[in-house]
């Protein structure tokens, strides 16, 4: 879940240690075997450290949104992000698609799971999302891994945004880290359409018919909303040009 404040702690201080392992070890041990749960308690202090280099990550990459915006600000005199929601994906998450790609829970499978970080942008236009993307792109420090522009090419059932798996460095005591981070940019329509859409994909067991009716219902309310960015993003590049 994205939330707009920041990230909470994962896990608890030095004091919370054994609570912690403990309560990771029982999100995930509905999806692990035994074995791999006390691999989990054995190598906890190495993944609580990974999972807060993946926290730090967040917070550069919502920074370096946040100073692009206020600089935005300055020359124009007005904001292209409206939110920056954060989220850390949960352990229960994480075992899940570790368990779907026939991954173990440790340290090395963690790394080819790009999406442990997410931070989502929503803009005011859909042309903000591509100038923000491409200052993001340009810094020197932010390599891009993978892009999908949902946006130019839509999925089939309507879902628009663009997505960037991103690597960015973070600083810590003694060591520099490449970590990778999932930027998910999209405008206020297709964010009120995707949350909508994803409370909704969760009634399963539908009638055929029902399934049918409502993936056809949300694929064009993503039609009309995507027309809604269009009209909005047209009286915009008016108004600016008048
Ligand atoms: P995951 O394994 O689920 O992360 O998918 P993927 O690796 O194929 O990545 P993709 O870039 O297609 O989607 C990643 C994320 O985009 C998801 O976790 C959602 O947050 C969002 N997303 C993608 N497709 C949809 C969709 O159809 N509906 C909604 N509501 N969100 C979507
Ligand atoms: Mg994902």
């Amino acid at each position: 879940m994205y939330s707009k404040e920041h990230v909470a702690p994962l896990v608890g201080g030095a004091a919370q240690q054994s609570d912690s392992s403990l309560s990771l070890a029982q999100k995930i041990s509905g999806i692990f075997d035994e074995d791999s749960v006390l691999r989990v308690k054995e190598n906890f202090e190495e993944l609580k450290s990974l999972l807060s280099c993946y926290k730090c990550a967040i917070l550069e990459v919502e920074t370096k949104f946040n100073v692009l915006n206020e600089r935005f600000s300055l020359d124009h005199e007005r904001n292209p992000i409206e939110t920056i929601k954060t989220r850390m994906k949960s352990p229960e998450s994480i075992a899940e698609k570790l368990r779907r790609r026939n991954l173990p829970f440790n340290v090395n499978s963690l790394e080819q799971i790009h999406d442990i970080a997410g931070v989502r942008v929503i803009c005011s236009f859909v042309d903000d999302i591509y100038m923000l993307a491409d200052c993001l792109l340009k810094q020197d420090d932010i390599r891009l891994i993978e892009q999908k522009d949902y946006i130019a090419h839509p999925k089939e059932n309507g879902y628009r945004s663009l997505h960037l798996i991103i690597e960015i460095p973070i600083f810590l005591e003694n060591e520099k880290r490449l970590m990778k981070v999932e930027v998910q940019l999209r405008t206020i329509a297709m964010e009120f359409w995707a949350n909508l859409e994803h409370k909704l994909r969760y009634k399963k067991n539908l009638p055929e018919n029902i399934a049918e009716m409502t993936a056809s219902e949300l694929f064009e309310c993503a039609e009309m909303s995507a027309q809604l960015d269009l009209k909005m993003q047209n009286v915009k590049n008016c108004i600016e040009n008048s």
